[in-house]
C-alpha cells in the first residue's frame, strides 16, 4: 500500500494521471474503473490534455463507472452518465460504446447489478480502478455497514451522503435516496487501485481508512487489503496521518 501526499488538487489529478499513463502504456485493451464528484475533476482534466496535446491514446480503452443514482435520466445533469460524458467522455478519443455506467432506470436493478458483473468479469477485470473517499468513509456507495464482499447492487443512501450531495442539486429532497454501485468486494478486484482525497473535510475519513482498523463501518478502510493500492492525499486532507508515508 502506497500514500502520497500531494501539495495540491492539481497535483493529485497530475501524479494520477501519471500513474494511470504509465499503466496504459503496458496493456491493450486497458479497463478503467471511473468514478464521478469533485474529486476525480483534476485528473479527468488532466488525461483531457495529456490526450490532445501528447497523445495519450482512449482509442480501445474500455471503462466501468462505480455507480449511479437510480431514478435520474441520464440526461439529467446530475445523472453520473451525464458528468462522465462533460467531465471526460467527451474531450477524449474514446469510443463512447465502450464506457459503461451502471443503468439506474431499469426495471429490474438486481439483474443490472449481475449483468454488471458478468460485463466486467468477460473483459477480464478492470487495470486501474478511480474512486473518491465520502466524508463518512464510503468508497463507490458503499455506506458504512456494507459487507467486505458485497458486489454491484442497489443501496439506499445514508442522511450524510444527502446532505454531502445536495451540494449539486436545487433542493435536498432532489437527491435521490437509491443508487446502484459495484460493491467493496468487486472494488477488491481490480487489479490497481487508487482513491483520491482532497480537502480537509476528507482528514477524518482518510486518517480512519488509511491508518485505523479495517472495518465495514469504515468502507474504505476495506482497501489496506487490495494487493495494489495507491492513495493520493492533499496534505490538508493528510493532517490527521500519525505514520511517516512519503
Ligand atoms: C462517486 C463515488 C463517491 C464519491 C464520494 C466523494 O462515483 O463513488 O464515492 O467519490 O462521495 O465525492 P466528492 O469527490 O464529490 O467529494
Amino acid at each position: 500500500m502506497k500514500v502520497i501526499i500531494v501539495s495540491d488538487k492539481n497535483h493529485m489529478g497530475r501524479v494520477a494521471a501519471d500513474l494511470i499513463e504509465a499503466d496504459m502504456r503496458t496493456k491493450t485493451p486497458y479497463v478503467l474503473g471511473l468514478a464521478t464528484g469533485s474529486t476525480p475533476v483534476p485528473l479527468y482534466q488532466e488525461l483531457i490534455r495529456r490526450n490532445r496535446e501528447t497523445g495519450l491514446d482512449f482509442s480501445t480503452a474500455i471503462s466501468f463507472n462505480l455507480d449511479e443514482y437510480i431514478g435520474l435520466e441520464v440526461t439529467h445533469d446530475q445523472s453520473y452518465r451525464y458528468f462522465m460524458n462533460h467531465e471526460l467522455f467527451n474531450h477524449i478519443n474514446i469510443n463512447k460504446d465502450s464506457t459503461f455506467v451502471p443503468d439506474g432506470l431499469a426495471e429490474n436493478i438486481e439483474e443490472v447489478g449481475k449483468d454488471y458483473e458478468k460485463a466486467i468479469r468477460a473483459i477480464g477485470g478492470i487495470d486501474y480502478q478511480v474512486m473518491g473517499i465520502g466524508t463518512n468513509g464510503h468508497i463507490g456507495f458503499n455506506e458504512p455497514g456494507s459487507s467486505l464482499a458485497s458486489r454491484t447492487r442497489k443501496v439506499r443512501l445514508t442522511e450524510n451522503t444527502i446532505l454531502d450531495n445536495s451540494r449539486f442539486f436545487e433542493r435536498k429532497e432532489d437527491v435521490p435516496t437509491d443508487v446502484i454501485t459495484m460493491g467493496i468486494g468487486t472494488i477488491l478486484d481490480t487489479r490497481k487501485a487508487m482513491l483520491l482525497a482532497s480537502g480537509s473535510n476528507k482528514a477524518e475519513a482518510i486518517a480512519k481508512s488509511i491508518e485505523g482498523p479495517i472495518t465495514a463501518t469504515v468502507p474504505a478502510s476495506s482497501l489496506q487489503m487490495h494487493p495494489n493500492v495507491t492513495w493520493i492525499v492533499t496534505e490538508d486532507a493528510a493532517v490527521n496521518l500519525q505514520l511517516e508515508w512519503n
